[in-house]
């Protein structure tokens, strides 16, 4: 039987729930690749209960260059150290596989280059939309179109916290309570409630949809926290509903990009994109408009992206 050896970096959420898929179906993903994926280390300050005591380890070096792991996921979030993880594990002939937009988003070129230099896969479909295979989308069966526009609603935490309180009228301080108890938000949910997390995930689409490296600071970014009650009133009076809209198009051959809150009218399909719910709305010049949608965040959701990109590499072991 081949072999794929997996060593994780951070068993929080999204390492966790990555790890309780790799488990759970192990033999689905053994019968549709014939490789058996194993989980053989993990970097991790805390032990977790019901997970081999004998996988973890606080030393990177005993992941990053350990020569029993074929593949390294990145579940640790913040740029640093886990850009210069990535960098190391790359050196050392690994294949990498993250979920981590703010690390890729500032050092995108670095990686992509350092995986380029080596041999390796870098994959990042778990860095925008959760869930949702919309990098794969981008790179795959849409790459024969000049894209034109994209509109993503890209943030879990934003989106939730704007469906309740235009649904329910709720307040602002309490759903972001509620959705960082679901797990949506980041460590620091400034990031979210900015538009900070959306900024590096339009980063990355832009990479990709349009072959421009744009620095997330670069990106005119406006977030939710000064969004009212009374301002979605008035949306609503119009029609519309107000989304955190990650935004870039093509105007005389320039990206133009912005992250803000955007009236949306009713009868868009973004508009109806409600809860953690996440959507990438994209124009091309050949397919015309096609809209991803998915859990954006969430622990499942995004180890789903994650063993996806695992399972690309799986499906080229020899
Ligand atoms: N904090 C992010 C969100 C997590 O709420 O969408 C997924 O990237």
């Amino acid at each position: 039987m081949k072999k794929l050896n997996v060593g994780i970096l951070g068993l929080g959420t999204v390492g966790g729930g990555t790890y309780d898929i790799l488990v759970k179906n192990h033999d689905l993903i053994q019968q549709r690749t014939g490789v058996s994926i194993e989980v053989v280390k993990i970097l991790d300050l805390r032990k977790r209960p019901g997970v081999d005591e004998s996988l973890f380890t606080t030393d990177p070096d005993e992941v990053l260059n350990n020569p029993d792991v074929d593949l390294i996921v990145e579940t640790l979030g913040g740029i640093q150290p886990a850009s210069s993880f990535m960098v190391q594990a790359m050196k050392n002939g690994k294949h990498v596989v993250t979920a981590n937009k703010a690390a890729v988003a500032a050092t995108y070129v670095e990686l992509q280059e350092t995986a380029a230099a080596n041999g390796v896969k870098f994959l990042f479909e778990a860095s925008v939309g959760g869930g949702i295979p919309v990098l794969t989308a981008i790179q795959g069966n849409l790459s024969g179109n000049n894209f034109l526009e994209v509109m993503g609603i890209v943030n879990g935490t934003t989106n939730y916290i704007l469906t309740k309180m235009t649904e329910d009228g709720a307040d602002y301080a309490e759903v972001l309570k509620d959705a960082q108890a679901k797990g949506f938000a980041e460590a620091d949910p400034t990031a979210d409630v900015e538009g900070i997390d959306v900024a590096n995930k339009l980063c990355i689409l832009i990479a990709l949809l349009f072959g421009q490296y744009i620095a997330p600071g670069e990106i005119p970014t406006t977030g939710i926290s000064k969004i009212t009650g009374e301002d979605i009133t008035a949306a609503k009076a119009e029609g519309c509903k107000i989304k955190l809209i990650a935004h870039a198009k093509i105007e005389d051959g320039k990206v133009i990009a912005s992250v803000g809150p955007e009236r949306i009218p009713e009868s868009h399909p973004l508009a109806g994109v409600s809860n953690e719910f996440n959507a990438v709305y994209i124009t091309g010049d050949m397919v015309d408009e096609v809209m991803l949608y998915g859990k954006g965040a969430g622990a499942l959701p995004t180890g789903s992206a994650i063993v996806g990109d695992i399972i690309s590499v799986a499906k080229e072991v020899k």
